[in-house]
């Protein structure tokens, strides 16, 4: 891969202006709604560290040696949200799913940004990414003074966070003219071996920017393979340096929803080893994890925690409240030099079922003052996704007028807060992800009859 790859150059095009959000009527707003809306776009806590130097990376040799501990409090959270959850067993999936869909109070962001921003792939994924590119300075201040952004993806497809943060880039004064090159891998949509059920159908950027694409030596694209993320590693190497690694790996956990912590535990651990391995001093991770009740997570978010200034938990307003899923946002890496050897001790037993053997650390090398903190906020989170199934088990299967009426409002508000905080500029003429003034992408949805000649082109 030359330095071409996933590279946009400085190019002389005219200046554009953020297009005007619509500010909504604030003199007329109920207050109660005003905190509302104000709330949803503030689910966020942020790890304080002692200031005493307590927080220290564990020996390496302490690492994946010790048994696996549960930690009592984090474990009866764990039961409390599973028996809300459980009331949702006696309702019809699909009436669920619409009634959800419904008291979504995000649920018009979508449509107000295809109208307003002329967005490619504007999914869900699309409004989390450009909400956490607008929530916290991820691009670091070593990309700004030398003009260039290096960005790899993981777990990627079908590519809605690199379509996201183009258009940031592309619709901010800033960062406009800042030379750009990204890398993204994910579970190969082509490769006959990946079930069509662990894979995304949509693949109009794929297909668009394959050389952009590692799908590892395997070319399953599958990252919890050591000589996946090896090669991963070579395929970036052309990078001066990583400012930014974002990973949003999830797959389907209907099978035991209960257990959705610890069946995607060893997924999310590769993902942050990985991250660890690519990023540059200085860079930032954005990694989706979900409850972090598990003594895994205990000792991941810790790791975080000594490799990074900042560690927040964030829920964006646009991802689903209901739902348990939230992104941890690192930034400050300190560097490999700190980490290198529990770095190198991590990919000893990187693989697919890393984080069902021995304990990523023993509880005993975890301080209480950082037990305290994510107590706190697994409660702060646990709170919130109960307060909405059970609000959205009391309004199933009816609604009154003006229940109805309130939420409508409620959504339209948010949309509107949506635009306005982000400042989501229109995309007209902008660059695409595959290069400058490329081609719009043209819908065309995955079809395994094309999947040969596609693949056999790169
Ligand atoms: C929620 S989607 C990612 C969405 C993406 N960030 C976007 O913006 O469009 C989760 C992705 O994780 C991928 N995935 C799941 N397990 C994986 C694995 N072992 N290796 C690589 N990718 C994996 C899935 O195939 C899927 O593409």
């Amino acid at each position: 891969m030359g330095r071409a790859h996933g590279s946009r150059k400085k190019a002389g095009r005219p200046p554009q202006s953020n297009m005007a959000a619509v500010d909504p009527d604030t003199a007329t707003l109920d207050p109660d709604m005003a905190t509302e809306v104000e709330e949803l776009f503030s689910k966020r806590r942020t790890f304080t560290k002692p200031s005493s130097e307590e927080w220290l990376l564990p020996d390496p040799n302490e690492v994946l040696t010790h048994p696996q501990q549960q930690h009592p409090e984090l474990q009866s959270l764990k039961a409390s949200l599973n028996a809300v959850k459980s009331r949702l067993s006696d309702q019809d999936l699909s009436e669920w799913q619409w009634h959800t869909g419904s008291t979504n109070r995000a649920g018009k962001v979508i449509a107000a940004l295809r109208s307003a921003a002329n967005a490619e792939i504007c999914t869900q994924a699309w409004c989390k990414f450009y909400e956490i590119l607008g929530t916290f300075p991820l691009l670091p201040e070593a990309a700004a003074a030398a003009g260039a952004l290096n960005t790899v993806h993981l777990c990627e497809a079908p590519g809605a966070f690199v379509s996201a943060l183009n258009h940031y880039t592309q619709t901010s004064e800033a960062t406009r003219y800042w030379d750009w090159a990204w890398a993204a891998s994910t579970l190969n949509p082509y490769h006959e071996g990946n079930g069509g059920h662990a894979t995304v159908a949509d693949d109009r950027l794929i297909a668009n920017t394959l050389p952009w694409w590692s799908f590892g030596s395997d070319n399953t694209g599958d990252l919890t393979s050591l000589k996946n993320l090896l090669q991963l590693q070579g395929f970036v190497a052309h990078m001066p340096r990583v400012d930014l690694v974002t990973a949003d790996g999830s797959f389907d956990c209907l099978e035991a929803p209960d257990e959705q912590e610890a069946l995607v535990a060893s997924l999310v651990l590769c993902e942050a080893a990985a991250g660890l391995l690519l990023l540059s001093s200085g860079g930032a991770l954005v990694l989706k994890m979900f409850t972090l009740y598990e003594h895994s997570s205990v000792c991941l978010l810790y790791l975080l925690n000594c490799c990074f200034s900042s560690v927040s938990v964030f829920k964006p307003a646009t991802s689903k409240a209901g739902n348990s899923e939230v992104y941890v946002v690192g930034r400050g890496h300190y560097g490999k030099d700190a980490a290198r050897p529990l770095v190198a001790k991590l990919l000893r037993s990187y693989g697919p079922g890393m984080a069902d053997g021995p304990a990523l650390f023993p509880a005993a090398l975890i301080p209480a003052s950082y037990l305290r903190q994510h107590l706190e906020v697994c409660s702060y989170f646990h709170a919130r996704q109960v307060a909405t199934i059970t609000e959205n088990l009391s309004l199933f299967p009816v609604m009154s007028a003006e229940q109805r009426g309130r939420l409508e409002r409620l959504r339209d508000l948010t949309a509107q807060q949506y635009l306005l905080r982000f400042r989501v500029g229109s995309s007209l003429a902008m660059h695409t992800p595959f290069g400058p003034a490329g081609p719009r992408l043209t819908p065309r949805m995955f079809e395994r009859s094309c999947k040969s000649s596609l693949f056999s082109s790169v």
